[in-house]
C-alpha cells in the first residue's frame, strides 16, 4: 500500500493536538477562500475533536477564519435528535457552532433521527453536491474531513462487518450496526477518499493498540475500516497523543 501521502504526528497532550488541529483548520481553510472563495470540511463527533472545535471558536481563530465562507458538513450520526445526549450535532454545536456564530446555512445537519434514513442520507447527498458544486459524474471532493478512531478500528459510522463498507456509488448511506443494534448515517469512502486533506485525530492508551494494527499492520491482519481510509489525490495525517502512540515508538522512529 503507497504510505507517501501519510504524515504522523506525535503530540505530548490531547490539548496540543487539539491546537495543531485547529492550526491546520484555519491554514486549509485561509487557503481555500482565498484560491476558491470557499472552504468545505466534514466533522467527526465523538469526544477527541472536542477540544478542537473549542479552540476554533475561540478568540485566537476568529480573525483567521472567515466562517461566512466556510460550510461543515457532518462525517456521520446517530439516530438521536439533535439535543440528545449521544447527538454528534449536540456536541459539535456546543463546542463550535454556537460560540463561533456559524450561519445557520453553513452547517449541514444530518436528520439522522428521521425514521426515513434513506430519504434522509438521498437529501443530504443532494446537499452536499448542490453546496460543493459537484457535477453528477464525480464525487463531492471536500477540503478537510476530520475522523476519529473507534478501538475496533471503525471510523465514522464504518464499522468492522457492516454493509456501508463495500458501498461505491452513495456519497452518503444510512449503516446498520450490529453492536449498537442502530442504523446510523454516515459518509462512505468514496467522499472519505477523495478528499483534499483527510485528518485522524486519536488520543487515549486505549487507542494504542488498534492504531499499531491500523498503522503498522502485521503480515495477513485483517483489515480494518480505518484502514481503507485512503485518499486517491489527497494527504492523510494522523495527530495523536503519546498515550494513544505509546506501542508504536519503534516504527516511528525509523
Ligand atoms: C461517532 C464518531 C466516530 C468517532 C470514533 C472515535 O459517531 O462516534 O464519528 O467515528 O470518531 O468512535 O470516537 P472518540 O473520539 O470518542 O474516541
Amino acid at each position: 500500500m503507497d504510505q507517501s501521502n501519510r504524515e504522523i504526528k506525535v503530540f505530548a497532550s490531547l490539548e496540543k493536538l487539539s491546537l495543531a488541529v485547529a492550526k491546520t483548520f484555519a491554514r486549509l481553510a485561509a487557503a481555500a477562500i482565498s484560491a476558491e472563495g470557499s472552504f468545505f470540511a466534514a466533522l467527526s463527533g465523538g469526544s477527541t475533536p472536542r477540544r478542537a472545535y473549542e479552540l476554533l471558536a475561540g478568540s485566537e481563530f476568529q480573525t483567521q477564519l472567515d466562517w461566512s465562507r466556510i460550510h461543515l458538513f457532518q462525517v456521520d450520526e446517530r439516530p438521536v435528535p439533535p439535543d440528545h445526549a449521544e447527538s454528534n450535532y449536540r456536541m459539535i454545536r456546543a463546542a463550535l457552532l454556537e460560540p463561533a456564530h456559524l450561519p445557520a446555512q453553513n452547517f449541514h445537519r444530518m436528520e439522522a433521527e428521521r425514521a426515513d434514513l434513506d430519504n434522509v442520507a438521498t437529501e443530504y447527498e443532494a446537499d452536499l453536491r448542490q453546496t460543493t458544486k459537484t457535477p453528477a459524474s464525480e464525487m463531492p471532493r471536500l477540503h478537510l474531513i476530520m475522523l476519529g478512531m473507534g478501538p475496533d478500528g471503525h471510523t465514522a459510522s464504518l464499522f468492522p462487518g457492516s454493509a456501508a463498507l463495500v458501498e461505491v456509488a452513495r456519497a452518503v448511506r444510512p449503516n446498520y450496526v450490529a453492536k449498537f443494534n442502530s442504523n446510523r448515517l454516515t459518509l462512505t469512502y468514496p467522499v472519505l477518499n477523495n478528499a483534499r486533506q483527510v485528518l485522524f485525530l486519536v488520543a487515549g492508551a486505549d487507542k494504542g493498540e488498534i492504531l499499531r494494527h491500523v498503522l503498522f499492520p502485521a503480515p495477513q491482519s485483517p483489515r480494518l475500516p480505518a484502514q481503507a481510509v485512503q485518499p486517491v489525490n489527497g494527504q492523510l495525517a494522523w495527530y495523536l497523543d503519546q498515550p494513544a502512540a505509546s506501542l508504536i515508538k519503534n516504527e516511528l522512529n525509523h
